[in-house]
């Protein structure tokens, strides 16, 4: 996995070393992100001991570990705990990635967790999403069409279904779109990689039937063309899709309609 370097923020101090757990024998070592709107005292970096003995082996049970036996003001997302709901996405170990399916063997020396780089912090862990939400209702991520409604279902043949592979799998963790450096510098403007994986997904439906305006949509300098096929996304992405090839799949589209 791709290692993106964390936003260099001289204000981030060294905070509370919390105590080891009572007996325990078997210690991790988490050194964790910690920022509040209630407090002066941030951000900063708290340390903290799982005992291994008494916790699951992901990265999300160590957080979790810690949050129901020693510090229930640590704030995080999640829900599934199996890589399909995507709210766990965070920084570990220096690369973006779903916490529940992040094991704790897979790191070396001490467990480094901070939330997903250079967005907006709502408190510790948890981003704040609301541009790339924005960006994605922008695409108009459902199908569209014009022709009367069939009676049961719109139909796709088996070659045409097998086009959304690679693309379908996407659970919108916005691990890829965070560690994008053009999205990073022109988020505002430049749609992500997230984002335009997704509207990809919807160009190549064969039952959508506003391709077109999809890609007049995207026609423009910054939100399809600041992508300059550095590939951070799909190195990071903990899916495996590939925002980028998707994106050049775009691209040409675009040529092909003009000739
Ligand atoms: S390939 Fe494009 S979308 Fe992916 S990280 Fe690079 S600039 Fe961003
Ligand atoms: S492409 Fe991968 S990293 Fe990007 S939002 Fe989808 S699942 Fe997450
Ligand atoms: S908790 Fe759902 S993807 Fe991690």
């Amino acid at each position: 996995m791709v290692e993106i370097s964390l936003p260099k923020n001289s204000q981030v101090k060294e905070g509370k070393t919390w105590p080891k757990p009572e007996g325990a024998t078997n210690l991790r070592e988490f050194r964790i992100y910690r920022w509040s709107p209630d407090d002066d005292e941030n951000p900063s970096i708290d340390t903290y001991y799982v005992d291994m003995d008494d916790c699951g082996p992901m990265v999300l049970d160590g957080l979790l570990y810690i949050k129901n036996k020693i510090d229930p003001t640590l704030t995080l997302r999640r829900s599934c705990r199996e890589g399909i709901c995507g709210s766990c996405a965070m920084n570990i170990d220096g690369s973006n990635t779903l916490a529940c399916i992040k094991g704790m063997d897979e790191i070396s020396n001490s467990i480094k967790v901070y939330p997903l780089p250079h967005m907006p912090v709502v408190k510790d862990l948890v981003p704040d999403l609301t541009v790339p939400y924005a960006q994605l209702t922008s695409i108009q991520p459902w199908l569209q069409t014009v022709s009367p409604e069939p009676a049961k279902e719109w139909l796709q043949s088996h070659e045409d279904r097998q086009k959304l592979d690679g693309l379908y799998e996407c659970i919108l963790c916005f691990c890829c779109q965070t560690s994008c450096p053009s999205y990073w510098w022109n988020g505002d403007r430049y749609l992500g990689p997230a984002v335009l994986l997704q509207a990809y997904r919807w160009l190549i439906d064969s039952r959508d039937e506003a391709t077109g305006e999809r890609l007049d949509n995207l026609e423009d300098p910054f939100r399809l063309y600041r992508c300059h096929t550095i590939m951070n996304c799909a190195q990071t992405c903990p899916k495996g899709l590939n925002p980028a090839k998707a994106i050049a799949e775009i691209k040409k589209m675009m040529v092909e309609r003009r000739v």
